[in-house]
């Protein structure tokens, strides 16, 4: 059987090419002892597979030319010489971006079983999956959301953001949202939990914050770094916390990557905390978020919002509306 995957050609420059990959077709080798053959249905896409391409430039260990891109995916067991893994079982983990994965069960692939919960299997890799887990461990856990907190959120329409609204919500929080267009701007208040939303490519953010939180913000939940953080930390209340989750406005242009902070004192003078987090800190608690999500989910207390692109080839298309703004909630890929 063939399996066709894509590996890396190039470096990305500020947007990523389809010409940064060649499409390979390879025979796939019959399975040993232990292993399981996965038909990929779903392939996630993320801005920190950009940090994988770079060279040196790395979140994670950056990628040689030549091999298979890197990156999660949702699939299905086609074939098993693995005692835990049985033919039909729906699995979660590094696929890569590949039409067939060869897995061993090793730590190496972080391969789990699925709990479909009657949703799409999709979701296993957006709200019930590791961008679902960032909205709710990031602002839950590293943000310390309290009943009544004030929340603002950057890239609000995007896969992270789109869940955080409504968690804040759910908690008796009230959000605000920023994004890039009037659309966007729209699905946040009518749809995705919201309080106010903000367009900051036209609106003064400044004097908008002002007049949705005129006490200001107890929670900044960072997606994308740069001006935006700058005048958020203006607008701080005493004891606030800053869950920087991304940077995204940094990751575009690499010459122009490292904006200096000027209102960095704020966090001082408000006694606030600002805090990273990598989502695998939480990995013993991904399945406790999970089942409370899901159970949401059921309870119509949370919805969720996917954009998937249909096709293996579509992966660069796909990891490029991220930097282009495109992307609506969850960007997927939709390989079988
Ligand atoms: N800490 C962790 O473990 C962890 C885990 C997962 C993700 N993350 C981070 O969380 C953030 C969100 O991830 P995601 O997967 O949900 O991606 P995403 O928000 O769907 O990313 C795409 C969105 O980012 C915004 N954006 C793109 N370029 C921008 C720019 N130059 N300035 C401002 N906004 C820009 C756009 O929304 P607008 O239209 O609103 O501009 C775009 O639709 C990313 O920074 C990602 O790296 C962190």
């Amino acid at each position: 059987m063939k399996n066709n995957r894509l590996t890396l050609a190039a470096r990305p420059g500020n947007y990523i090419k389809k010409s940064d990959f060649v499409m390979q077709s390879v025979d796939l080798p019959p399975l040993k002892e232990g292993e399981f053959l996965i038909k990929v249905l779903f392939l996630s896409v993320a801005p920190v597979m950009k940090f994988y391409m770079l060279d040196g430039a790395g979140i994670e260990n950056p990628m040689d030319l030549g091999d298979t891109m890197r990156g999660r995916g949702v699939g299905e067991v086609i074939e098993s010489k693995n005692r835990d893994f049985q033919i039909g079982d729906i699995v979660q983990g590094k696929c890569g971006w590949q039409q067939y994965v060869v897995c061993d069960g090793s730590p190496y692939h972080m391969m789990y079983k699925v709990n479909q919960r009657g949703l799409s299997y999709s979701t296993a890799l957006g709200i019930l999956g590791m961008t679902g887990f960032t909205s709710y461990f990031g602002l839950y856990k590293v943000g310390e959301l309290q009943q009544g907190d004030n929340v603002l959120v950057s890239a609000a329409a995007g896969g992270v953001g789109s869940n955080v609204g409504q968690l804040a919500q759910i908690k008796g929080a009230r959000a605000v949202g920023m994004a890039s267009t009037d659309e966007k701007c729209k699905l946040l208040t009518d749809k995705l939990g919201y309080y106010g939303a903000i367009n900051y490519k036209t609106e003064n953010v400044s004097e908008r914050l002002d007049a949705l939180f005129p006490k200001g913000i107890d929670v900044y939940f960072d997606n994308v770094g740069g001006e935006l953080l700058d005048i958020a930390l203006t607008k701080l209340r005493r004891y606030a916390r800053v869950v920087c989750c991304g940077r995204i406005s940094q990751y575009e242009d690499r010459e122009n990557s490292n904006y200096s902070l000027l209102n960095w004192h704020k966090i001082g003078a408000t006694r606030s905390k600002m805090q990273g987090f990598f989502i695998y800190d939480f990995e013993e608690d991904f399945p406790v978020a999970e089942k409370e999500m899901a159970r949401w989910i059921k309870e119509g207390k949370l919805t969720y919002q996917e954009d998937i692109l249909e096709g293996l080839e579509n992966m660069p298309v796909a990891l490029n509306r991220l930097f282009e703004r495109k992307n609506i909630g969850k960007q997927l890929v939709k390989i079988s």
